[in-house]
């Protein structure tokens, strides 16, 4: 073995634990901490909206409030889709309905195909690169809306514009969803949790992009591949996996085992079989997930304030019900594992107040995070090197053909 080989064996991380893989100036995960470009998770999301959180990552400091307006009406004039995307997603329902392509798919498809449609596709400065970030972070709500609608069997909504341009960026992704204006209180959590989701520094999905960008290739391939990584189960995709897990629990308890030790019972059974619990753990954060407090106390007081004739309901289970259950879910693992819940664990119980269809959770999730994606592509493109670890070869020994 040659003196880098073992010099690699010897700091051989499974899953590149404890790794540093590069520097960024984006974000920064502490156990204590998470900063976007040194404004702290708790700060902007009481203070700041999604808008200037992304204008934060993509241009790189707070805004001015000619700099937002400007930034503001730069996304809102982006927001249609050339009608290229459009006739694809109109064309993709029935594979949608028969299980063969999942809203995620659909997603990574449509930006794709964005690509082709951007005068900037094959232009990696820093000009377009920002140009690009817009482009997408306007648009990918527009994928989603117009998704659902042909899920839902119903007409496009906002086709021409991309939704209603006198609404703000996240209201405007459930009204072209649903066709109908939401609530402040909706718009509102939907916004927090947009920018819960905006950015959080080397995660898979991130480092995937910047291992694309880091061979030179462009920003819809690298965020076509991030979208991938985000779609799997141990990342993004827990959000939705996470919803599916408490409806498991509650068809097998009913509403009267909530709060009982009937929930103890089910989770001991998954324990035993050594389940992965959705929505719980996390490879840095070892002290609990700085972003699941704020979602869980948002979406639980907005499912309190919704009166209980116009709840959203599973079986019957209207949503308050689903934050005690999580809330005793989260207690037992707590108890039982010291593991801490995620931020994908509030998002599923938030998204269903909102009557969101679980299968768009981590779409969401692409519509929030191109923010982050689209900064860390810049930026390994601004200090570019080739990403490329070795590995252990665990083959066959040398032998002859
Ligand atoms: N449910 C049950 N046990 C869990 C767990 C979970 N969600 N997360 C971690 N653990 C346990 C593991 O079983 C393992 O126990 P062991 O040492 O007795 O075998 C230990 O904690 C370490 O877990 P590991 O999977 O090695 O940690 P990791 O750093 O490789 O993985 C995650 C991190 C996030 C992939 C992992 O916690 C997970 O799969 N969580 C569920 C999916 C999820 O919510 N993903 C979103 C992340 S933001």
């Amino acid at each position: 073995m040659s003196d880098v080989k073992a010099a690699a064996a010897a700091a051989l991380a499974k899953g590149l634990e404890g790794v540093i893989g590069g520097q960024t100036a984006v974000c920064s995960i502490e156990q204590d901490k998470l900063i976007y470009r040194g404004y702290e998770i708790h700060d902007l999301a009481e203070h700041a909206t999604f808008e200037q959180v992304a204008f934060l990552l993509l241009e790189g400091h707070k805004p001015t409030d000619a700099e937002l307006a400007r930034f503001k009406a730069e996304l809102i004039a982006e927001r249609a889709l050339h009608p290229i995307v459009t006739t694809y997603l109109e064309s993709v329902g029935g594979w949608i309905a028969s299980g063969r392509a999942v809203p995620m798919d659909v997603v990574r498809t449509s930006i794709s195909l964005l690509g082709h449609t951007d005068p900037d596709a094959q232009d990696n400065s820093a000009a377009a690169n920002l140009r690009k970030a817009k482009r997408l972070t306007a648009k990918i709500p527009t994928i989603i809306g117009h998704m659902q609608n042909v899920i839902d069997g119903k007409g496009i909504v906002g086709r021409e514009l991309g939704g209603d341009p006198t609404l703000s960026h996240a209201a405007n992704l459930l009204y072209m969803m649903t066709g109908r204006k939401p609530s402040a209180d909706e718009a509102h959590v939907l916004d927090v949790s947009l920018i819960l989701y905006a950015e959080h520094e080397f995660n898979a999905s991130t480092f995937t992009t910047r291992v694309i960008a880091g061979t030179l290739s462009d920003m819809h391939g690298a965020v076509t591949g991030g979208v991938a990584a985000l779609k799997g189960p141990l990342h993004g995709g827990a959000n939705e996996m996470a919803m599916e897990m408490l409806k498991e629990i509650f068809r097998d308890v009913g509403e009267a085992g909530i709060g009982t030790s009937q929930v103890d019972d089910w989770m001991q059974k998954a324990f035993d079989t050594k389940r992965k619990l959705m929505g719980f753990g996390h490879r840095v954060y070892k002290n609990g997930d700085h972003r699941a407090g704020i979602l869980f106390n948002l979406g639980k007081s907005m499912a309190a304030k919704i009166d209980a004739a116009s709840q959203p309901t599973f079986g019957g289970l209207r949503a308050p019900k689903w934050f005690d259950l999580g809330a005793q879910v989260q207690q037992i693992m707590l108890t039982k594992k010291n593991i801490h819940p995620n931020v994908d664990f509030p998002c599923g119980m938030t998204y269903f107040t909102m009557r969101i269809p679980v299968p768009q959770y981590t779409p969401i999730f692409v519509a929030a995070r191109i923010t982050g994606w689209a900064a860390h592509i810049s930026e390994q493109h601004a200090d570019n090197r080739l990403i490329r670890p070795l590995s252990i070869y665990t083959g066959a020994a040398e032998r002859k053909w």
